[in-house]
C-alpha cells in the first residue's frame, strides 16, 4: 500500500497542462467511485490497527494532493482558454456597438440657447428645489393666486416660505436679478415640475427655457424683435408671429405669442385646429414690483422676459403627437432625431 500511495503522489505531482476533458478523466481515475484513491480508502479497513495512524495520514495527504492538483489544472485550463480566445482571430469584425443619439429635448434646448447666444444672452441656471420666495413671492404672485394651489405645486415643506419643486424657470430670473447688476441678458434652461395628471399633452415633469433682458430703456418693441428673430431662426425665415394680450403676475403688459403654423403655412389644418396659428410662449415687460423685489431700481431700469416649454416647441417643430414619447426613451423614437444632431 505504501508503494502505491507514493507512486500516486508522484504521478499527481507530474500532471500539468491538461485540457478540461483530460482533467475530468484524471479526477475519475483518482477520486471517482472506482478511482484508485477511493479503492485505497476501501482497503484501509484491512490495515492492521497499529498501522492505521500512519496510513490514515498518508491517505488523507494523497487525497488532498489530488484535489488540489485538479483545482490547479482547472484554473490553468481556464486561463489558457481565455488567452487563446482573446487572440482568436483578430481579423474578425468586432461586436457592433450602437451609438446613441442625443435626446430631442436636449437638441431643442441647445438650439434655443444657441439662437439667443447670438443675441448676446448668457446661460443661467438655478436649483430645481426652490422656495416660495423665488418661485412665487418675488414674482408678484398674490398669496391667493391659483398657481400656488397644492394641485399645481409639489411641496417639500409647508409653513413660512415653503420649499417646493419649481413650477417654472422664472425663478432663475429672480436669482439672476438678485445677484447681477443690470444690464442683464440671460437665457435660463431647466426642468420644472407640476402636479398634473400625465397625458398626451401634459406631464408632471417638463422643460422650459426662460429669457430675461434688463437694461435702461428696454421697450416692448425690443421684446417683439427678439421673439421674431428667435422664431425665424427656429421655425424658418417665413415664420410669422402674432401677440395676444395675456396675464402673468410678473409681467405688465403680458402677451402670449403664436407662430404661424409650420405645417399648413397658415392656411389652417388639424394641428393648428384650423386657426393657422400655434401658441409657443408667454412674455411681457418685467413688472416694476418684480424688479424692486429683486433689488433693481424700476425707475432706472426696465426689461422684458419670456418663457417657453421645450417639449411643446419640439412637438410643434417635429409634429410629435404625444408628450409621453419624450420620457419613454424608446430607441426607435429617439433614433428618428439622429439627423438633427
Ligand atoms: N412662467 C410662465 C409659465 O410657466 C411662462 C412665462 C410667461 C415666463 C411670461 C415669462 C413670461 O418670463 O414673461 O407658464
Amino acid at each position: 500500500m505504501k508503494e502505491r500511495i507514493e507512486a500516486l503522489l508522484k504521478e499527481i505531482e507530474e500532471y500539468k497542462d491538461k485540457k478540461e476533458s483530460e482533467i475530468e478523466e484524471i479526477r475519475v481515475k483518482l477520486l471517482g467511485k472506482k478511482g484508485e484513491i477511493t479503492q485505497l480508502f476501501d482497503e484501509f479497513r484491512n490495515v492492521l490497527p497499529e498501522q492505521k495512524r500512519e496510513f490514515g495520514q498518508k491517505l488523507n495527504q494523497l487525497k488532498n494532493a489530488a484535489a488540489q492538483k485538479i483545482e490547479e489544472l482547472k484554473n490553468m485550463a481556464a486561463e489558457s482558454s481565455e488567452a487563446s480566445s482573446a487572440s482568436f482571430d483578430i481579423t474578425k469584425p468586432g461586436d457592433a456597438h450602437e451609438v446613441g443619439t442625443r435626446h430631442p429635448i436636449s437638441i431643442t434646448r441647445e438650439e434655443i440657447i444657441n439662437i439667443f447666444k447670438k443675441l448676446g444672452y448668457a446661460v443661467a441656471e438655478g436649483p430645481e428645489i426652490e422656495d416660495d420666495k423665488h418661485v412665487f413671492e418675488s414674482l408678484n404672485f398674490p398669496p391667493e393666486h391659483p398657481a400656488r394651489d397644492m394641485q399645481d405645486t409639489f411641496f417639500v415643506s409647508t409653513g413660512y416660505n415653503p420649499i417646493l419643486l419649481r413650477t417654472h424657470t422664472s425663478s432663475i430670473q429672480v436669482r439672476t436679478m438678485e445677484n447681477v447688476k443690470p444690464p442683464i441678458r440671460v437665457i435660463c434652461p431647466g426642468r420644472v415640475f407640476r402636479n398634473e395628471a400625465i397625458s398626451a399633452r401634459a406631464h408632471c415633469i417638463f422643460h422650459q427655457v426662460e429669457g430675461l433682458y434688463i437694461d435702461k430703456n428696454v421697450s416692448f418693441a425690443d421684446l417683439k424683435q427678439a421673439i421674431l428673430m428667435f422664431v425665424r431662426e427656429f421655425f424658418g425665415e417665413n415664420a410669422q408671429i402674432r401677440m395676444r394680450p395675456s396675464y402673468f403676475p410678473f409681467t405688465e403688459p403680458s402677451a402670449e405669442v403664436d407662430v404661424s403654423c409650420n405645417i399648413c403655412g397658415g392656411k389652417g389644418c388639424n394641428i393648428c385646429k384650423g386657426t393657422g396659428w400655434l401658441e409657443i410662449l408667454g412674455c411681457g415687460m418685467v413688472d416694476p414690483n418684480v424688479l424692486e423685489a429683486c433689488g433693481i431700481d424700476s425707475k432706472e431700469y426696465s426689461g422684458f422676459a419670456f418663457g417657453m416649454g421645450v417639449e411643446r416647441i419640439a412637438m410643434l417643430k417635429w409634429q410629435v403627437k404625444d408628450l409621453r414619447l419624450y420620457f419613454e426613451n424608446d430607441a426607435r423614437f429617439l433614433k428618428e432625431f439622429e439627423t438633427c444632431l
